[in-house]
């Protein structure tokens, strides 16, 4: 009920059961008016589910609303519609008129410009959340301390405890904002791209540490970021968003293999997009249930790729598709000395430039006039002008229509 969620008594707050992180968001919509009074929908009617425990990272380019949408769960921005649940308890609803303050929320936060206290040491800031005005009365004296001194550890910076902030690096500086969000022993904590303001080799550590500190702790994560590395890397759940929308959302590896767009296709991995026409089903593909293997006419020359079985019209004669291809989904045969069945994508290209990414390499390879980029897996080194037998497994070639 509303009210028992708005007059909760203080000495209540922090009451924890078990699925108390689960975050429910319905219908949620936020627009600002900019000052030439043009009215940006920030966040569109978002619908979105976290389960307790679970990761999830929000993704999507700049202006897409990640923000937002942690600001509104928070509290620290008031939506105009929807309801925002965490842990079965109304933190927003519209229609209800329910709208908890940030504190009553008790949420943790850790910003990209770590937002610390710079007159305070690394104690008192940790410890500032559990000794406002509001929160004194939840925790003792002995209990802030002893918090403070578990969550510094835990990040690894206990030595620092009585160093002024000032004093520390970017990235024990975000430790510090880490620890601060985790003392307060929230169900749920929100990263607003809390690494990029560190470099490229600590992010990395950092981004583990967060992740097991985030296992050990088992606290629901909602993870702003625009690395889609750091996101894969991350997400238990991952979440598309396309100009205040959530374009998809779900596990990262039916993101990346099973993109409903080419705007995820393109943000999750590396890929080419050939544009093609439905040519019509393989005449030897099985019509029962499962995958569908469609035939598709491209600049590469006609493909057969998997059709998913809910989008029935995908498979349709005609229907405009754009044929997600990865970059280390290409196979290197050796030349000459396949021969063709049906459905095989057999293509000759020749190496025109590569790059060392370390872990592999990646080639730009020219085929039928178009440029596409190759990675393949555990293969010698081509050179420039070589020519290749390349191949591409029908299962590993996926339709989008949008
Ligand atoms: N206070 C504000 N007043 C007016 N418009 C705003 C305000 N804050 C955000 N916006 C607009 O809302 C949209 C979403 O902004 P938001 O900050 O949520 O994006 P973001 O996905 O976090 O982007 P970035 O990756 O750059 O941080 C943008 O178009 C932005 O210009
Ligand atoms: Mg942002």
């Amino acid at each position: 009920m509303t009210a028992t969620a708005t007059t909760r008594p203080r000495d209540a707050v922090g009451e924890t059961s078990s699925g108390s992180g689960r975050i429910e968001i319905r219908g949620l919509r936020k627009t600002y008016v900019r000052n030439d009074k043009t009215v940006v929908p920030a966040i569109d009617d978002v619908d979105l589910v976290v389960e307790a425990g679970e990761f999830c990272v929000l993704l999507g380019p700049s202006g897409c609303g990640k923000t937002t949408l942690l600001r509104c769960l928070a509290g620290l921005e008031e939506p105009e519609s929807g309801e925002i649940v965490v842990g079965g308890r109304p933190f927003y609803a519209s229609d209800r008129k329910v709208s908890l303050t940030p504190q009553q929320r008790r949420l943790g936060m850790v910003f990209q410009s770590y937002a610390l206290w710079p007159h305070m040491n690394v104690e008192r800031n940790v410890a500032f959340p559990m000794t406002t005005r509001r929160a004194r009365g939840t925790f003792g004296k002995d209990e802030v301390r002893r918090r403070v001194t578990r969550a510094l550890e835990t990040v690894g910076i206990g030595e620092l405890a009585q160093q002024p902030v000032s004093a520390l690096s970017g990235g024990q500086q975000q430790r510090v904002a880490l620890a601060r969000a985790i003392a307060f022993g929230s169900d749920v904590v929100l990263f607003d791209e809390p690494l990029s303001n560190v470099d490229a080799k600590v992010r990395v550590q950092l981004r583990q540490e967060i992740h097991a500190l985030q296992r050990e702790l088992g606290f629901t994560a909602v993870y702003v970021t625009h690395d889609q590395e750091e996101a894969m890397e991350l997400a238990d759940v991952l979440v598309v968003l396309k100009r205040g929308k959530v374009e998809q959302a779900g596990r990262p590896r039916r993101l990346y293999r099973e993109p409903v767009s080419r705007y995820v296709a393109d943000f999750v991995g590396t890929a080419d997009i050939l544009d093609g026409t439905v040519v019509g089903p393989v005449a030897s593909a099985d019509p029962g249930e499962g995958p569908r293997l469609v035939e598709v006419a491209t600049a590469l020359g006609t493909l057969t790729a998997t059709a998913p079985p809910e989008e029935a019209g995908v498979a349709r004669e005609g229907t405009e598709v754009g044929v997600v291809v990865r970059a280390e989904d290409w196979r290197i045969t050796p030349p000459r000395t396949t021969t063709d069945g049906p459905g095989a994508n057999r293509l000759v290209g020749v190496v025109r430039e590569s790059a060392y990414l370390g872990a592999s390499t990646q080639y730009l390879v020219e085929i039928a006039e178009q440029v596409v980029r190759v990675r393949p897996q555990g293969s010698a080194e081509l050179a420039p002008g070589q020519e290749l037998a390349l191949y591409l497994e029908p299962g590993d070639l996926h339709l989008v229509t949008t």
